[in-house]
C-alpha cells in the first residue's frame, strides 16, 4: 500500500495568503501546453504539496507506468489488455500505431468513396452508439461543426424511442446514412436503435438498407454478421477503451462532417498533449499537476465532487464527456491488485455551462457546505458574429467567478456573507480548433491516468456496469425473481 501520510498531514493554506506569501506564485502554478494555458494558482497546490505528490508517484512508479502504457504492455490487467488509444494519435509502439494507421486509411478510403457518391447522395448521418460509442463524437460535433454544412449529424445513444422519433421527423430515409457504433457490437440499446433505423428505412421504400450502413466496432465479425458489408466496416483494436475511442473510427461522423484534414489536427493536437505528458518533469507537467490537485481535494480536503464549467456554448457537452471519462475510469474500489483501495477514489464529476450555471448552481459554489473544486474552460478567441460585448461578458463573468470564490467577502449579515478561500483552476485556450480540442481531450484522459495510478486503481475496466446490466437483460427474460419493490414497478408498468 503506498504511503500517503506525507500527503495527509499537507497544511490548508488560504489562498490569499499563499499569493500574499509568494510574488511568483502565479508563475509556479501555471503552464502554456499545445494552445491552452492551465492555471492552478487559486487552488491549495503549493510547492510542498507538489514535491509530496512527486514522491508519491515515484513510490507509484508513475513513470514506469506511464512507459508502459505507451509502450503497448497490458497495463489494463484485468482485461489483459494493453491500451491503445495514444497509437490512434501516432503515439505508442510501433505495432498499436502500425494498426491504427492501416485502420484510419480504411476510415479514409470510405470517407472519400462517400464523398465521390459511393453510397448515393447523403445528406443525413444518423450515429447510434451509447457511453464512449456516443459522447466522444457528439462532443467533436457540436463544437466544431457548428458551421459545417455538408451533412446534418444527428447522434442518438437514448434507449427511448423519443430520440430517435425526433431524428425521424427531421430527416429524409432516403438521404441518411447510419451508422452504427458500438466496441462490441452487442450493446442492447445501440442494437435496439440500429434495427429501429432499418425499419423505419425500410418502412419508406429505402430498398437496401444496409447498403446505406457504416458500422464502427472492434468486433468486425459481429458487424457483417448484423448484415454490413465488410468493406463498409471500420474497425478498431480491442486495446482502444470505449470512454477512449473518438480517436479510432468511432469519430467518424466528425471526421465525415469536419473533413479529413480536421480531423488530422484533432490526432495531432492529442500527440502534442501525449508528448508533453511523456516528457515533461512532473512539477512542469500539465496531466500531473491537474491530478495532484484533484488528489490533494479528494484525499486531504474530502471533497466529494469536482464540477468543471465550460464558458463556451460549443463546449457545452464537455461535462457529460468527462462525467464518463472520469468516473468510468476512476470509480472503483479496488486495487491493480484486488485489495479494497481504502480511500476516496473519483470525485464525482459534474458541472455545466457559464454563464448558465452562475444563476442556477453556483448559490452552493459560493456560500453552500461542500467544498467543491471549481474548473473554468474558456476560449480567448471569439467565434460568435455579434458584437465583441458577448464574448467579453461571458469571459470576465468566468474570471470573476474564480475570483469570488477564492476571496469572498465579509458582511456583518451572514446570509450575504462570502467565507472565500474556495479554489478553482482555469484552462484558457486560445482558439477553439481541432487541434485545441484535441489537446484538451488529451489532457482530461492522461490526468485520470495519473490519478489512478496514485490510487493504485486500474482506469481501463468498467466492470461495475455489468451487474445493471445484466439484471435488466434477465428482467426482460422474465422468470427472474426479483424482490418485492422491484416485482411491482415491473407489474405495475405491465411489464411481466
Ligand atoms: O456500459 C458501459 C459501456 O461498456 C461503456 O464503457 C461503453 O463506452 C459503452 O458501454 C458502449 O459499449 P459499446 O461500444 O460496446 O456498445
Amino acid at each position: 500500500m503506498a504511503d500517503w501520510s506525507a500527503i495527509e498531514a499537507l497544511p490548508s493554506p488560504k489562498l490569499t495568503d499563499l499569493f500574499d506569501a509568494d510574488p511568483n506564485r502565479l508563475a509556479g502554478f501555471s503552464l502554456d501546453v499545445a494552445g491552452i494555458h492551465f492555471d492552478w494558482s487559486k487552488t491549495h497546490l503549493t510547492k510542498e504539496a507538489v514535491a509530496a505528490f512527486e514522491a508519491l508517484a515515484k513510490a507509484q512508479n508513475l513513470a514506469g507506468k506511464r512507459d508502459a502504457m505507451f509502450g503497448g504492455e497490458h497495463v489494463n490487467v484485468t482485461e489483459d489488455r494493453p491500451v491503445e488509444h495514444t497509437a490512434e494519435r501516432g503515439e505508442g509502439n510501433p505495432e498499436s500505431v502500425a494498426r491504427a494507421r492501416h485502420y484510419h486509411e480504411r476510415m479514409r478510403a470510405l470517407i472519400d468513396a462517400i464523398e465521390a457518391g459511393a453510397l448515393g447522395e447523403i445528406r443525413h448521418v444518423l450515429h447510434v452508439g451509447i457511453g464512449g460509442s456516443a459522447l466522444g463524437p457528439h462532443l467533436l460535433v457540436d463544437a466544431l461543426g457548428r458551421d459545417e454544412e455538408r451533412y446534418e449529424v444527428a447522434i442518438v445513444s437514448n434507449v427511448d424511442g423519443v430520440a430517435l422519433d425526433d431524428v425521424f421527423d427531421r430527416f429524409d430515409p432516403e438521404f441518411t446514412l447510419l451508422v452504427v457504433a458500438s466496441k462490441t457490437f452487442t450493446t442492447t440499446e445501440t442494437m435496439l436503435n440500429a434495427n429501429s433505423v432499418i425499419s423505419w428505412m425500410t418502412e419508406h421504400g429505402v430498398e437496401d438498407p444496409y447498403g446505406r450502413v457504416v458500422a464502427l466496432t472492434a468486433s468486425p465479425d459481429k458487424a457483417v454478421e448484423w448484415g454490413v458489408d465488410e468493406t463498409r466496416v471500420l474497425p478498431f483494436s480491442e486495446g482502444v477503451g470505449g470512454r477512449y475511442s473518438l480517436w479510432s473510427s468511432i469519430g467518424f461522423p466528425a471526421a465525415l462532417g469536419l473533413g479529413w484534414a480536421a480531423f488530422e489536427e484533432l490526432l495531432e493536437g492529442a500527440a502534442e498533449m501525449d508528448r508533453h505528458f511523456r516528457l515533461a518533469a512532473l512539477h512542469e507537467n500539465a496531466p500531473a499537476l491537474a491530478a495532484f490537485a484533484d488528489l490533494y481535494y479528494t484525499q486531504v480536503r474530502h471533497a466529494e465532487t469536482r464540477a468543471p464549467f465550460a464558458y463556451d456554448e460549443r463546449l457545452r457537452l464537455l461535462p457529460s464527456y468527462l462525467q464518463q471519462l472520469e468516473m468510468e475510469s476512476n470509480g472503483k474500489g479496488v486495487t491493480v491488485d484486488g485489495r479494497p483501495v481504502g480511500r476516496p477514489t473519483a470525485a464525482i464529476t459534474w458541472g455545466g455551462v457559464g454563464t448558465d450555471a452562475q444563476h442556477a448552481v453556483f448559490q452552493l459554489l459560493h456560500q453552500g457546505t461542500h467544498l467543491v473544486p471549481v474548473e473554468f474552460i474558456a476560449v480567448i478567441e471569439q467565434w460568435d458574429t455579434l458584437s465583441e460585448d458577448h464574448h467579453r461578458q461571458l469571459l470576465l463573468n468566468a474570471f470573476a467567478q474564480g475570483a469570488a470564490l477564492m476571496t469572498g467577502r465579509h458582511a456583518d449579515d451572514p446570509a450575504r456573507s462570502y467565507t472565500g478561500d474556495r479554489p478553482s483552476s482555469t484552462l484558457l485556450l486560445d482558439t477553439l480548433d481541432a487541434r485545441t480540442l484535441g489537446a484538451l481531450i488529451a489532457f482530461y484522459e492522461h490526468r485520470v491516468f495519473v490519478n489512478g495510478v496514485l490510487l493504485g486503481i486500474n482506469s481501463f475496466d468498467q466492470f461495475g456496469v455489468e451487474l445493471g446490466k445484466e439484471m435488466a437483460k434477465a428482467a426482460d427474460a422474465g422468470g427472474q425473481t426479483f424482490d418485492p419493490s422491484t416485482t411491482d414497478l415491473i407489474r405495475r408498468a405491465g411489464l411481466d
